[in-house]
């Protein structure tokens, strides 16, 4: 007699299975797509620009664009040309923001400026932006343009607010959420909004979408600005400890030295403001936003605003779609679980 053997029971890690699934059929078009823009003449542009998307990326943008116009019932085109405008407007992104973090690498792989340099890094991520604007201007929804063209320039402003108040730690955190609400939250959040946009949902649908991907994103960079002092350089396939050594001013860091002595305050200035940051600087100063609980507060933060993002997510009338975006939700605040 055979008995079946219960399959061991792993709790299944939250993940993007339920949104790649809803998505699968438009994205393997918008992978094209974007394969398609990315081309040139120019050898340099394919060149580099193809060594920072074939090293993949979750493509977690240009998901959440189809998905949030499939759930309101859209049944046209153009939610692939903007999902591929959304991932170029974050490819361009990434290239520059290397540049300025002078980051060596990126998707597990060297960076593009760590190959061909800073310069051509810039300019091919120039082309990608103005790529992005020909796909978002065939589409010719004047709304999504002015959604997507408002993001983009406020991603800008955000890197040069952030870079203006980089070490300094006078940064409150007041400055450092409008900064990550600009670089990072207003991407996630046009991303979220022109689906329903283009479906012509509800104004309120909008809305909650918009929030939604705002919350998102909020929730996403409180994530990442964590696993930069806690992750690893293998699962995150960019080198941890880079903003310490950048001097970049995130939330732990506000938090601890709040919370610091006046000996620790002199620690954080000379590390942040003066660039004493080798690794025994840094195992110190993991010590101290542990000894002050400022990993844990930040997690809690970017919990908080997981909760609101879920909450949004009921202005979606297909459940499938409704429980895809929540899932995206969870997936992200799983990786500081
Ligand atoms: C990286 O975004 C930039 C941040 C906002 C922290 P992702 O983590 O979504 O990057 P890829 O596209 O998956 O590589
Ligand atoms: C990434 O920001 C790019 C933007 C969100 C504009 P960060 O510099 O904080 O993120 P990583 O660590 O390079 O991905
Ligand atoms: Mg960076
Ligand atoms: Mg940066």
């Amino acid at each position: 007699m055979s008995v079946a053997h219960p399959k061991p029971d792993v709790a299944a890690r939250p993940s993007v299975a339920a949104i790649a699934d809803l998505t699968k059929a438009d994205m393997s078009r918008v992978n094209a797509l974007i394969l398609s823009m990315a081309g040139s003449n120019v050898e340099l542009i394919p060149q580099i620009a193809d060594h920072l998307i074939s090293s993949g990326g979750k493509r977690l943008r240009p998901m959440l664009t189809i998905a949030s116009a499939l759930a309101f019932g859209y049944r046209g085109e153009a939610h692939v040309k903007l999902a591929a405008s959304v991932e170029f407007l974050h490819t361009a992104t990434l290239l520059h923001d290397d540049v300025v973090d002078e980051s060596d690498l990126r998707r597990g792989r060297k960076t593009a400026r760590m190959i061909w340099g800073n310069q051509a890094s810039v300019l091919v991520g120039d082309y990608l932006l103005g790529q992005a604007f020909r796909m978002m201007v065939e589409v010719g929804v004047m709304r999504a343009l002015a959604i997507l063209s408002n993001a983009s320039a406020v991603i800008a402003e955000g890197e040069v607010w952030q870079l203006s108040a980089a070490k300094s730690m006078a940064t409150s955190e007041k400055d450092y959420m409008a900064v990550i609400d600009a670089k990072t939250a207003a991407l996630f959040s046009a991303a979220t909004e022109v689906g329903p946009v283009i479906a012509q949902a509800p104004q309120e649908a909008q809305d909650a979408m918009r929030l939604y991907g705002r919350d998102l994103g909020l929730a996403f960079q409180l994530v990442d600005d964590v696993l930069d002092y806690g992750g690893s350089a293998d699962a995150l396939g960019k080198n941890v400890g880079d903003d310490f050594r950048e001097g970049k001013i995130t939330l732990p860091v506000i938090l601890a030295y709040a919370r610091g002595s006046e000996e620790e305050r002199v620690f954080w200035r000379s590390a942040m403001e003066e660039g004493e940051n080798g690794n025994d600087a840094l195992r110190h100063a993991r010590s101290l936003l542990a000894a002050h609980g400022a990993l844990d507060e930040t997690k809690e933060r970017a919990r908080a605003f997981g909760r609101s993002a879920f909450a949004a997510t009921r202005a979606v009338p297909d459940p499938a779609a409704r429980e895809a975006l929540a899932d995206v939700v969870a997936f992200c605040i799983d990786r500081i679980n």
